[in-house]
């Protein structure tokens, strides 16, 4: 079930300055990304992971090749692409609310329409409660989820996740992935999701991409079926599966043999 084409990586190249001369952090990635895809990326830390959502977010340009997202070159940020970072980076001078809002105001929606959107997402997030709490009021995980809301009263076209959830326990960690199964089902948002962890990436991603060490480049693409499925809330159950872990194997296997 193919969706339409939302993002193309084309033979995409970064070097990197650096004293010792040129560092190649990606050599000639493409990747063609359809809309409602969960694309989970994985690799050996320094292969270029944050580089190359760092391009696709416009941060920086690649050296070569071109990121395309509707057909149109990125040429810089844009709410188009809302960034999840490992530290949700909250404003701490804001509310929850005021943080939500920060994005469409800054796009001129006006303060009723703004208050809306903020609240839907909040509510969505779980959150609506706590909107006029200060964000260091929160725990790390409600912090993220903040952060989720955020980026998504954007209504960017694609969430780019850098280990979101990299910095939160192991029971928080599983209640987050949930949360996003559930957010991502019903925005039908194509994520884009970097983890180091192979189990995270088979739970969530409908595609795996495994990247080489550095100079970073795509090893392997592989698809994956569970979260598309109900987990009925019971994710050790899926985790534990035969299915799944034959599919986890095979990841680490893939990262392994290089
Ligand atoms: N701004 C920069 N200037 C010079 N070199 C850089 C810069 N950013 C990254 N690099 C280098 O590029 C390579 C890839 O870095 P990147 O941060 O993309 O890796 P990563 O896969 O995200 O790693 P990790 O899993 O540890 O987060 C590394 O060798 C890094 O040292
Ligand atoms: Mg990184």
């Amino acid at each position: 079930m193919a969706g339409r084409p939302i993002l193309g990586i084309d033979d995409v190249v970064m070097e990197y300055a650096s004293r010792d001369g040129p560092v190649t952090a990606l050599e000639r990635v493409s990747l063609a990304i359809v809309e409602g895809d969960f694309v989970c990326v994985v690799g050996p830390s320094g292969c270029g992971k944050t580089t190359l959502l760092r391009i696709i977010a416009g941060f920086v340009a690649p050296t070569r090749g071109e990121v395309r997202l509707d057909e149109r070159r990125i040429l810089g940020p844009d709410h188009q692409r809302g960034v999840v970072f490992q530290q949700p980076a909250l404003y701490p001078w804001l509310t929850v609310q005021a943080n939500v809002e920060f994005g469409p105001k800054m796009r001129g929606v006006p303060a009723g329409r703004r208050r809306e959107v903020a609240e839907h997402y909040l509510r969505m997030v779980k959150l609506l409660d706590f909107r006029t709490k200060a964000t260091w009021e929160l725990s790390g995980g409600m912090q993220q989820r903040v952060a989720i809301a955020r980026v998504l009263a954007n209504d960017p076209r694609i969430l780019l996740m850098d280990e979101p959830f990299g910095a939160l326990d192991a029971l928080t960690r599983e209640h987050m992935q949930d949360e996003l199964l559930r957010i991502w089902k019903e925005t039908k948002k194509t994520v884009f999701f970097i983890t180091h962890s192979v189990e995270e990436a088979c739970y969530l991603g409908t595609r795996i991409v495994v990247m080489s060490p550095r100079p970073g480049r795509v090893l392997a693409d592989v698809d994956a079926p569970f979260s598309r499925h109900a987990s009925n809330g019971d994710s050790r159950a899926v985790k534990s599966s035969r299915d799944f872990v034959a599919l986890r194997e095979r990841v680490l296997e893939l990262i392994w043999v290089e």
